[in-house]
């Protein structure tokens, strides 16, 4: 397991993470997200083919266990050369010994063998009791009662790069003017259920990252982001 913590002591000025919605196809915003000093991306989201709208830059990439227990997880390039993050869902009330010995997907193995293949590469494990951390802190901040279930990626990925970064920059996770029933930039899923949650408290997600939002109207709803402070500016 890594030694240092991810981001142990380091601070960036500007993070972009770049949810993989289907609003980001004709943005044009490809130049804008590579200007940022960290770019987060999601799961199997390419960027080759697709940099006009969304870059190629990719610093991080947060993944669900799901596509890290999949056979082409070692083989694909698009894990090469990044820092990567893996989640997997424990019960509300499983200790960190129960998840281990019985995670939603196993992806043990593969985490292994991808340490094993590439010797310096940094490969960190989220600890499922931070995603229940996560969602007690949403559940408190609403007045209604969200699911049971651990917040999307998204929301952890903003959650780890905010005591980072002086602002967090969340492309197409509030939908912009460029909202569309595609699930994803780079596939035809066609589903609206992905813009508003099924099983991640996807709504209430969303809600209160638009309450701390400091963008204008115009880059959100136009442009197509909003921007969250950091914790060191927030202080
Ligand atoms: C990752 O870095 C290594 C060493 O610099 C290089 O040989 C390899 O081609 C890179 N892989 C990708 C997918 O960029
Ligand atoms: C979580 O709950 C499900 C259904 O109740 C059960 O099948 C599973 O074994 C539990 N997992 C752990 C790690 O306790
Ligand atoms: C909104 O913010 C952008 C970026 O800071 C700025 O360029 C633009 O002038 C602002 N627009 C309005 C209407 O205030």
């Amino acid at each position: 397991l890594p030694r240092k913590e991810l981001f142990d002591n380091r601070y960036f000025k500007s993070c972009a993470v770049v949810a993989s919605s289907g609003a980001l196809r004709g943005s044009n915003l490809g130049r804008t997200i590579d200007s940022y000093n960290v770019v987060l991306r999601f799961n199997n989201a390419p960027t080759k083919g697709f940099e006009s709208d969304v870059g190629r830059k990719t610093t991080l990439r947060i993944v669900n266990s799901q596509v890290v227990s999949k056979e082409g997880f070692l083989q694909s390039k698009l894990f090469e050369n990044v820092t990567l993050v893996v989640w997997d869902p424990s019960n509300y009330t499983s200790t960190l010994e129960d998840w281990y010995h019985h995670p939603e997907h196993q992806f043990f193995t593969n985490y292994r063998k991808y340490k094993t293949k590439f010797l310096k590469s940094r490969f960190f494990i989220v600890n499922p009791k931070s995603l229940w951390d996560l969602w007690t802190f949403l559940q408190s901040s609403m007045i209604y009662r969200i699911r049971k279930n651990p917040p999307s990626s998204g929301f952890l990925g903003i959650s780890i790069l905010l005591p980072h970064c002086d602002y967090v920059d969340v492309f197409e996770y509030i939908p912009s003017v460029r909202v569309s029933r595609r699930c994803h930039y780079y596939d035809r899923t066609d589903n609206p259920a992905c813009t508003f949650g099924v099983w991640h408290p996807l709504a209430a997600e969303k809600l209160l990252s638009y309450f701390l939002n400091t963008a204008n109207d115009t880059s959100v709803f136009q442009t197509g982001f909003i921007r969250i402070p950091g914790y060191q500016v927030t202080q």
